[in-house]
């Protein structure tokens, strides 16, 4: 029970590794990010990211190790990311734990980058037990999942293109705002009017949970080139506040019509946009006249980092869900 879980992430930007005793008792979490980085380049440069996981991957363990007070033999599993993500970073993670799997003798567990994110809940609220519903809403991802028991995972629905936090990253691009955009959003749109502008709302049908943003994202781009054409002076503040409004309001709308679906009383919150003021602020209140308990994780576990990851792989160990030395990364990995 009390065994002491190593967990590796390198699925985009961030290298991180985490150590875990038992289920839910987190001793470190070093995350070493590239975000500096990308930043030149406005985004995330796969071949860049590579390279710097494979600088940062033994540095970042032994310094985990180090903050849990524990030595390379204490290790008992190696939980790792192998997708979603980015084949070339996921694959750095993937061969260091396999190398370490293999000599240290200890048992090796895949884990899926999406499920870790919901697992970054059980880290933060220690009472926390499925059935629940989960809002994942990352750089990469935004799905609505009913979590039924630690092993069983039904999606909802998923995003048709872009997801939520890609599109405020390519929405920031387009205002000229640095990579990662969602934070400078977030930020700019608490000065703004987020009635000022009326943007897309695209999937509203009731009983559809299934999200699209990148009409929504056409939609801030013509409406900033009609506005710069005309001549008029474009106030940053309400478009950032008004493209953020069109995003949460989505969300917030399909996350309790699948909680009322599903039949679920608890909506917890995850990935990377779960770090959104508005989009907790929204689903605090919505919760709150509902009767449904909301939980988000605080917002280092928001982000990508090794703890969630090293908390899925405790509990698939648990479940007796291993992987062998064949585990190779899965760049389009979904929900099972
Ligand atoms: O989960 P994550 O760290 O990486 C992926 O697995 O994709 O999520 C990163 C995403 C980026 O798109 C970033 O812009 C977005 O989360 N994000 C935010 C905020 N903080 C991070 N989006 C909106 N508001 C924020 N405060
Ligand atoms: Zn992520």
């Amino acid at each position: 029970m009390n065994r002491l879980t190593l967990g590796i992430e390198t699925s985009c930007d961030e290298t991180s590794a985490a150590v875990l005793r038992g289920m839910r008792d987190l001793r470190s979490c070093v995350i070493a990010t590239q975000i500096p980085i990308h930043q030149k380049y406005g985004g995330v440069v796969p071949e860049i990211a590579s390279r710097n996981h494979i600088l940062s991957i033994l540095p970042v363990i032994e310094q985990a190790l180090h903050e849990a007070d524990a030595a390379l033999a204490d290790v008992d599993q190696i939980a790792v990311t192998y997708g979603p993500g980015l084949v070339g970073a996921l694959l750095v993670g993937v061969s260091a734990a396999k190398a370490l799997s293999f000599a240290l003798g200890v048992p090796l567990i895949g884990v899926n980058h999406l499920e870790g994110h919901i697992f970054a809940n059980f880290l933060a609220d220690k009472e926390l037990a499925p059935p629940f519903m989960a809002l994942v809403v990352s750089g990469g991802h935004t799905a609505l999942v009913d979590v039924a028991d630690y092993e069983t995972f039904r999606q909802m629905g998923q995003t048709r293109d872009d997801a939520a936090g890609e599109a405020f990253d390519k929405v920031a691009r387009v205002m000229g705002l640095p990579y990662p955009g969602g934070p400078e959003i977030d930020r700019l749109a608490h000065a703004g009017d987020p009635e000022a502008v009326d943007f897309p709302r695209a999937l509203a049908q009731e009983g559809n949970y299934e999200f699209s943003f990148s009409g929504l994202k056409s939609a801030v781009l013509n409406y900033i080139n009609s506005e710069t054409m005309k001549g008029h002076e474009l106030c940053r503040e309400d478009i950032a506040a008004s493209f953020q409004a069109a995003v949460v309001e989505v969300l917030v709308h399909k996350a309790f019509e699948a909680i009322r679906a599903a039949g679920r009383d608890t909506l917890v919150l995850a990935g990377g946009v779960a770090a959104n003021a508005s989009l907790e602020m929204r689903l605090r209140t919505e919760a709150e006249a509902a009767g449904i308990r909301f939980l988000y994780p605080p917002l280092r576990l928001c982000t990508d980092n090794a703890a969630m990851i090293a908390c899925r792989g405790a509990y698939q160990a648990a479940a007796g869900r291993y992987s062998d030395l064949h585990l190779n990364a899965v760049p389009g990995l979904s929900f099972a």
